[in-house]
């Protein structure tokens, strides 16, 4: 199935869904498409790095009747009954609460693993008992560790060089377990390098895209940990929404139980993406002509080169991914132009 036709199968025939972390990044871009398809959504999130204003974005790019199909939970994944009452009635999980960031998790992997682990846990047992049709879940390409092989196939993973990282490889243990043991529709998702819209640019643990294009645009310093050749698989959200479609709606045996790589294919170094996200910002600010980064040490925990073989997510849920990297940025870059020169933005705001 490609995704106009899962498209037109969601507006023929609206499906009742669950967004966990409905307020972060994905979750929220994920609330976006699903309303304007006329979607019924429950979201979950405990508002611990996800925000309202995020949600109120959502509110005001859809109608009201499509904004009264959605219910919000203020809640925990960590605690069952709500993650029992928040399944109620659902045909489709599409599961990203957790606690992201490598750097993070490093510093607590405690609380990093009761977030990705215990809560991970509560929803596919909630889920079970509630009879869900299919979980997708949001898995990492951090999972592939220490696997130094290019690009990185799905059957190849190597030692979790994180915390984070072996929070996502329990998942896909525990995805397998219940698929095993109570017949359960599980997909994982293995994001590379996620980015667009409503992507966090502020604390201490925001990605490098929505970093980089608040340093610009706000004149503050940008800094490269390493030479400036670590690569990434950097993929626009778009992509990102396409492949949750896909894998909760597709009919192709033997699709479920699996975990796919959701990329684009195309690998870009850091001093590429700076220079990428320059010429963008260029557009908008003259005066950034002359920013150069500035090198820092490598960071601990942090993979070498990330690229993705996206050959199995083409076989078995059709995704086609429409937007390379350039085409996203471009795209970003008008969204966090329009956040930094709006006279009313503020630190988590
Ligand atoms: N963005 C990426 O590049 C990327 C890459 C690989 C994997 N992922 C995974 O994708 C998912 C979504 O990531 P994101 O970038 O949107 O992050 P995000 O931080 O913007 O969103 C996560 C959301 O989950 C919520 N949350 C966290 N813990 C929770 C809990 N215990 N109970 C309820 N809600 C909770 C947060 O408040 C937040 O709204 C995560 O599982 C992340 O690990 C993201």
């Amino acid at each position: 199935m490609d995704i106009q036709k899962c498209q037109a199968e969601l507006l023929a025939r609206p499906r009742n869904w669950l967004i966990t972390g409905v307020a972060g990044f994905v979750g929220s871009n994920l609330l976006e498409r699903l309303l304007t398809l006329n979607q019924k959504v429950s979201g979950l999130d405990n508002l611990s790095t996800g925000y309202r204003h995020n949600l109120e974005s959502v509110r005001a790019l859809v109608t009201p009747e499509q904004w009264s199909s959605f219910r919000f939970i203020e809640g925990d994944i960590r605690n069952l009954p709500i993650c029992r009452s928040a399944v109620e009635g659902v045909d489709y999980v599409l599961h990203q609460a957790a606690m992201g960031s490598v750097p993070r998790s490093m510093l607590d992997p405690i609380s990093t693993h009761e977030n990705n682990v215990n809560g991970f846990l509560n929803i596919l047992v909630a889920a079970r008992d509630a009879r869900v049709r299919r979980l997708v879940y949001a898995s990492s390409s951090s999972v592939y560790g220490d696997q130094p092989d290019l690009p990185k196939v799905e059957e190849n993973t190597g030692n979790p060089l994180s915390p984070y990282a072996a929070t996502k490889q329990i998942n896909e243990l525990y995805a397998g377990v219940f698929a095993r043991c109570y017949a359960m529709q599980l997909i994982g998702l293995r994001y590379f390098n996620i980015f667009g819209p409503r992507q966090d640019p502020d604390g201490a643990y925001a990605a490098v895209i929505p970093l980089w294009f608040k340093a610009l645009l706000k004149h503050e310093p940008l800094y490269i940990y390493g030479d400036g050749e670590t690569s990434r698989d950097f993929c626009y959200v778009e992509n990102a929404i396409q492949a949750n479609l896909l894998a909760a709606m597709t009919s192709e045996p033997g699709a479920t139980g699996k975990s796919y790589n959701i990329a684009v294919g195309e690998r870009t170094t850091l001093s590429g993406l700076f220079n990428l996200i320059h010429d963008e910002v260029l557009q908008f600010a003259p005066d950034i002509k002359d920013r150069a980064p500035e090198f820092k040490e490598f960071r601990h925990g942090d993979i070498r080169h990330s690229l993705a073989d996206i050959t199995k997510a083409k076989r078995y849920i059709g995704y086609a991914p429409t937007h390379t990297v350039r085409d996203g940025l471009k795209l970003a870059a008008s969204y966090y132009v329009g956040l930094f020169t709006n006279a009313g933005y503020s630190v988590h705001s």
